[in-house]
């Protein structure tokens, strides 16, 4: 680009800037969220079963880097009346937490509910309720009961009736109460994180074939759990069910990797939505296309991508209220040259593709590994989305920074200010039906292969203190007072200045 069009493009863009109306659409919702295993601790208090983050951060510290675990984690088992005063601070309409599974079901099967477990949440949703905010509750967060694990988890097909037992339990005990429910956080991050690079719970390196089976499993699972509730539970209740996915945006480098781009968007994202969401169901077709190839190139007698039969497609088919959507980060990605050696996808290239990921030279990295800051790509992944699968109700689910300590975190703001703009230019120039956005993450918590290293918390935690005080950062009174009123103040045109590592 030449100076002149720089001149003129930005004169352009700060004009729209000013004049932009930074109004959230009446009735949007504003949450924060967190996740079990992440603050609960208590891992073997009462009666919970041990689950596979439980045994992995037991058995291999040296993959956490600070060697950390969730055994105490924010205490939150102990300090949910604390938990909820924040949201209160907050000022917000919902708290989207998620249900243990072997503290509910310590054997994972639902022959035996502890006691201890049922009331545990109960009491979290009642408090909840009393001020005014919404559970929005998450069925599955990554903590599977460690017996399950033993019988092969996610990459047993039987896992999806074993998830439907639990949802039963799940939806009878809390249906009444919780109207917004999301059955499993993330799937690809379950399936293609953890087969792909052993570096989350359960340590088992299976990318060629554990990764798609339990993609096809996660999928069957979602779909009979969301049927229960369909048939049983929403004439009483008229709650709302979906799952929550794990996006990155992915831009071509140059035009020539145009198509490219397109297939990894449908291999992160798609691989994932079109079984629900598309009017067809079943894999993206160019998905199933390459699995197919790439399957026999390495020897196999077919696609390691399992087939669905049709009465899978229409099973898993439409099993949605309404889009759950978690986003953070973008790439860019191009064709790998001959003889060019990949890292595995997702963390780094897309091997099944032959494509190289990279980032580009504005984006700034987080403090997490994995993390570049790009708010462009909330807005494209949206549009991108709508254009797929049509008018839906969208939610954002989780989205936020991951920074190093301290109260005044003006990178967080900025990073929140930036990806809301976006998502308001979403809603406003391109017409898509965003009602809610969730900040990730209340407070500081167990961060995965992070540990307590990485902080995206609204508030910190200091977890030298035995009572774990929590302290709002900046970023909480920026919250608190956008949700009062219910609009951006001001965007920042900068990109949010992050620390590099
Ligand atoms: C629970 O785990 C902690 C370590 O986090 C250990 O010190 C304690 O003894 C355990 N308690 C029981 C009842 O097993
Ligand atoms: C957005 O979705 C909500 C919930 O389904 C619906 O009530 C509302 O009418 C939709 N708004 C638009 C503009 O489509
Ligand atoms: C970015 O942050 C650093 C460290 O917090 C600070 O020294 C610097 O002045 C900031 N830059 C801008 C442009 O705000």
């Amino acid at each position: 680009m030449d100076w002149f069009q720089t001149v003129v493009l930005s004169t352009v863009l700060s004009a729209s800037w000013s004049a932009e109306d930074l109004t959230f659409p009446p009735g949007f919702m504003f949450g924060a969220a967190t996740a079990a295993y992440q603050v609960e601790g208590a891992w073997n208090v009462s009666d919970k079963g041990e689950s596979a983050w439980d045994r992995y951060t037991h058995e291999h510290p040296e993959k956490i880097k600070d060697h950390s675990n969730g055994d105490i984690a924010c205490d939150s088992y102990h300090l949910w009346r604390r938990d909820i005063e924040m949201a209160v601070e907050l000022g917000l309409h919902f708290y989207r937490f998620s249900i243990s599974w072997p503290r509910l079901l310590p054997s994972g099967y639902p022959n035996y509910i502890s006691e201890d477990g049922k009331n545990y949440y109960s009491n979290l949703i009642d408090g909840l309720l009393e001020k005014g905010i919404e559970p929005f509750v998450t069925m599955y967060h990554w903590d599977l009961p460690q017996s399950l694990q033993d019988l092969g988890g996610w990459t047993n097909p039987l896992v999806a009736d074993w998830f439907y037992d639990y949802a039963r339990v799940v939806f009878t005990l809390y249906g009444d109460r919780v109207k917004w429910w999301l059955t499993i956080n993330e799937p690809l991050v379950m399936c293609d994180f953890v087969y792909n690079n052993g570096i989350l719970a359960p340590p088992i390196m299976s990318p060629e074939l554990g990764a798609y089976l339990c993609s096809k499993n996660v999928l069957v699972a979602h779909a009979k759990a969301w049927r229960l509730y369909d048939e049983e539970f929403r004439p009483k209740y008229n709650g709302k069910v979906s799952v929550a996915n794990h996006h990155v945006w992915f831009d071509p480098l140059t035009p020539d990797d145009a198509e490219l781009a397109e297939l990894a968007r449908e291999d992160c994202v798609g691989k994932y939505t079109h079984p629900i969401f598309s009017t067809t169901g079943g894999w993206p077709p160019s998905i199933e296309k390459v699995m197919e190839e790439v399957s026999l190139k390495r020897g196999y007698k077919s696609s390691s991508l399992p087939a669905f039969t049709p009465e899978e497609i229409a099973l898993v088919r439409g099993t949605y209220d309404f889009y759950a959507m978690n986003h953070y980060t973008s790439r860019l990605i191009r064709k790998a040259k001959e003889g060019e050696t990949f890292t595995a996808w997702p963390l780094g290239d897309a091997v099944d593709l032959g494509g190289i990921v990279q980032r580009r030279a504005d984006w700034p990295l987080s403090t997490s590994f994995w993390f570049y800051v790009y708010p462009e790509g909330i807005r494209r992944q949206l549009v991108w989305l709508r254009k797929q699968y049509g008018n839906l109700e969208f939610v954002i689910t989780e989205n936020g920074l991951s920074t190093y300590a301290g109260l005044d975190d003006q990178d967080r703001i900025d990073y929140y200010k930036n990806y809301l703009r976006q998502i308001l230019l979403a809603i406003k120039e391109d017409g898509v039906n965003v009602t809610g956005y969730t900040a990730w993450t209340l407070m500081d918590n167990f961060e995965w292969m992070d540990g307590y290293a990485t902080k995206l918390g609204l508030y910190e935690v200091d977890y030298l203190d035995p009572q774990r005080k929590r302290t709002p950062r900046a970023s909480a009174r920026f919250y608190a007072d956008l949700i009062k009123k219910h609009a951006l103040d001001s965007v920042t045109v900068a990109p949010p200045n992050v620390t590099i590592v």
